[in-house]
């Protein structure tokens, strides 16, 4: 296997920042996963599974260890029954042209993923979602290389430990587990509604009646080009913060203040608060800091437009969550994963 020696992250990210990697390898298949493995550890060298790099932030220091190049295609049929379709997909498998392929073929499941940067193996990882789907609702189990008892394992939709934008991959289980592959059902039914407020706004504006997975792609793709900024031509990772979850506590003691609070009741005693709201009430749509600019269509998102590293992205997102803490004290949170 080909590995090369310190290669600057910043080309593999779309936030385009950060130091080399020290080493850089590619997997085609599950066994090359292993076989890195094998490698690296008696070396005691640290090993990070670089996806499409569209929901990373790296460091300024780069990484000390093996950044491998998740390339492992695939493209499956696994079962076929009037009702539904399930596909085994490549982890490395780029994302969105998964959901065109899916919506090509009429199912439903994934269609309001459209336009998601990124590859298929690291969808579970934040647990992607849009537009009312999260990947967890299709996803029926995983294919992955466990690192720490070094077998390959299937792991189940309640096993991966699904929520908002988490996983046990970002969580208790960060750095064991390689996936190689997902296992998907999809149905043969148009969605059906209501659909999430956006969607339902696009389709009376455009008068579409006709609800099939086809639409809301289509739908999906116009509303997001309108509020994120391409990450080929203004690097960014989407949104770059979570939204925040608070207690009614919490948001009782906003109203008075902010009687316009959007909130979304998630029925356990917490609500959801859009953290782009939050930071554009906070006064800063629009701003530049540090060389990153707070998108103005949208302000979760963060453009690079001139930070010198890391150091810069550091000072923006601090200065960010410092402006919410005091103006709501609520504090949010980066959504993006930052390479340790
Ligand atoms: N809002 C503002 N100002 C802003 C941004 C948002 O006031 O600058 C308010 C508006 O009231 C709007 C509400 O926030 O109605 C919600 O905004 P939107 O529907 O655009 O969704 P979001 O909460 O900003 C989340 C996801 C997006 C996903 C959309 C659509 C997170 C962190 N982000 O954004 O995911 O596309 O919902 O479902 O949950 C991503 O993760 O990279 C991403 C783009």
């Amino acid at each position: 296997m080909d590995i090369r020696t310190d290669i600057p992250l910043k080309s593999y990210t779309t936030m385009k920042l950060g130091g080399p990697a020290r080493f850089m390898g590619e997997a085609q298949t599950p066994q090359d996963i292993a076989t890195i493995y094998h490698n690296a550890r008696p070396k005691n060298l640290p090993i990070f599974i670089l996806g499409g790099g569209s929901n990373l932030i790296v460091r300024d220091e780069g990484y000390p260890g093996i950044v491998v190049r998740n390339l492992i295609k695939g493209f499956t049929v696994i079962e076929d029954t009037p009702q539904y379709t399930t596909f085994e997909i490549g982890a490395g498998e780029n994302w969105d042209e998964t959901v065109k392929r899916t919506v090509e073929l009429h199912l439903t499941g994934i269609e309001a993923l459209s336009a998601i940067p990124g590859t298929v193996g690291a969808a579970p990882v934040q647990n992607i979602g849009a537009y009312g789907q999260e990947v967890a609702d299709s996803l029926i189990s995983l294919q992955a290389y466990d690192s720490q008892e070094d077998r390959f394992v299937v792991l189940q939709n309640i096993d991966c430990g699904f929520s908002y934008r988490h996983s046990i991959f970002r969580g208790e289980a960060e750095g064991r587990y390689v996936i190689t592959s997902v296992q998907l059902k999809l149905w043969k039914a148009n969605p059906t509604p209501p659909f999430y407020k956006a969607l339902e706004e696009y389709f009376a504006l455009y008068s579409i009646t006709l609800f099939t997975p086809e639409a809301i792609r289509d739908a999906v793709i116009q509303i997001r080009k309108d509020k994120l900024p391409d990450p080929t031509l203004q690097p960014n990772t989407g949104s770059f913060f979570k939204n925040a979850i608070i207690e009614k506590w919490q948001l009782e003691d906003l109203k008075p203040t902010y009687e316009d609070i959007p909130f979304y009741d998630l029925g356990n005693g917490t609500y959801k608060i859009p953290t782009g709201w939050l930071i554009e009430r906070a006064g800063l749509k629009g701003k530049l800091l540090h060389g990153m600019r707070v998108h103005d269509k949208n302000c979760l998102v963060l453009i690079n437009e001139a930070a010198t590293g890391y150091s810069d992205l550091a000072a923006a997102r601090d200065e960010i969550i410092a402006t919410v803490r005091d103006t709501f004290r609520i504090m949010i949170e980066q959504e993006p994963l930052e390479i340790q």
